[in-house]
């Protein structure tokens, strides 16, 4: 067995294959001078597990040119933070259903696929192979067990992730909890007043995702507004759009944190133990 990764995701899939007890293989990169992406792999094996996650289509380019690359192997698919995901409905006439569009693409030419956190399990059934999703909770869970957080409140910013929020504070013996968040437009997010329990407390807002900060920023105001001594975040996919981990900070928010799914300054927790873990438990 070979693990094999993308650009972007060369320290996952270090931690994957040293979980799995495995090597990683090396890949060569380059650009033909139009722009369009040249790789080739320097070995191949029987079986292969290839990481990449797709936060753009330089990212998806790259993953479709490896699986190629990877032909006549038995292929494991990894897809760590599964870009498109969250257009998961024609919310228009004339829209695609984009999370369809990247799933069915990335099932060619390989045997299984597994995501992380997955903004919603539902878009796996797109995939035309069987497909898993990770969660990285009890993960999230360590970490924060790891901060100098007195009796942390885990909040969710909203009731479909209220799940995750109680995955994450239950083995822990934290209070979990959600808030309600509606969503205005891509950046503008507005969460209705909900009376909890924050006074005085260190608040964790956990999420699948930071991209614009939007959410955060709200859920901040109000957790501040209702006492809370700190409000700290750890999210799984810290897509970090438009610089919005320096505004998070400015807009006081005590810590961030985020996964290893993309590859960023303030990635603190792996998902390769997970991972791995579940590959050997469905292959
Ligand atoms: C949406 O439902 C997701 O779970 C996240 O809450 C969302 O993607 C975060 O986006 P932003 O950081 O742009 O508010």
């Amino acid at each position: 067995m070979l693990v094999v990764s993308t650009e972007y995701n060369q320290v996952l899939a270090e931690n994957i294959a040293r979980a799995l007890r495995c090597p990683v293989g090396g890949v060569r990169f380059t650009r033909f001078p139009d722009g369009e992406h040249y790789l080739r792999v320097e070995e191949t094996d029987g079986e292969m597990i290839i990481v990449g996650s797709t936060p753009d289509a330089d990212a998806f380019i790259e993953l479709l040119l490896l699986v190629d690359a990877c032909e006549g192997s038995d292929v494991t698919l990894v897809v760590p933070y599964l870009g498109y995901a969250r257009q998961d409905k024609k919310f228009h006439e004339g829209e695609p259903l984009s999370a369809r569009a990247v799933c069915r693409a990335l099932s060619q030419g390989v045997s299984r696929v597994f995501t992380v956190n997955v903004h919603d399990p539902r878009v796996l059934s797109h995939f035309r192979v069987p497909s898993h999703d990770v969660s990285l909770a009890e993960e999230i869970g360590r970490y924060l067990s790891s901060l100098p957080l007195e009796d942390p409140f885990i909040l969710a910013p909203d009731d479909g992730a209220a799940r995750f929020a109680a995955a994450v504070a239950t083995p822990c013996k934290w209070e979990s909890g959600h808030l309600e968040k509606t969503r205005i437009s891509g950046e503008e997010v507005r969460m209705e007043q909900r009376s909890l329990d924050v006074k005085e407390r260190d608040v964790v807002v956990v999420d699948d995702i930071i991209s614009t900060g939007g959410t955060l920023v709200s859920a901040a105001r109000m957790l501040r507004d209702q006492g809370a001594r700190t409000v700290s975040s750890a999210c799984v996919h810290g897509v970090l759009a438009e610089g919005s981990y320096l505004r998070l900070l400015a807009a006081g928010i005590h810590h961030v944190a985020c996964s290893d799914t993309l590859e960023r300054a303030c990635s603190r927790y792996s998902a390769g133990d997970a991972i791995a873990r579940m590959v050997r438990e469905c292959s």
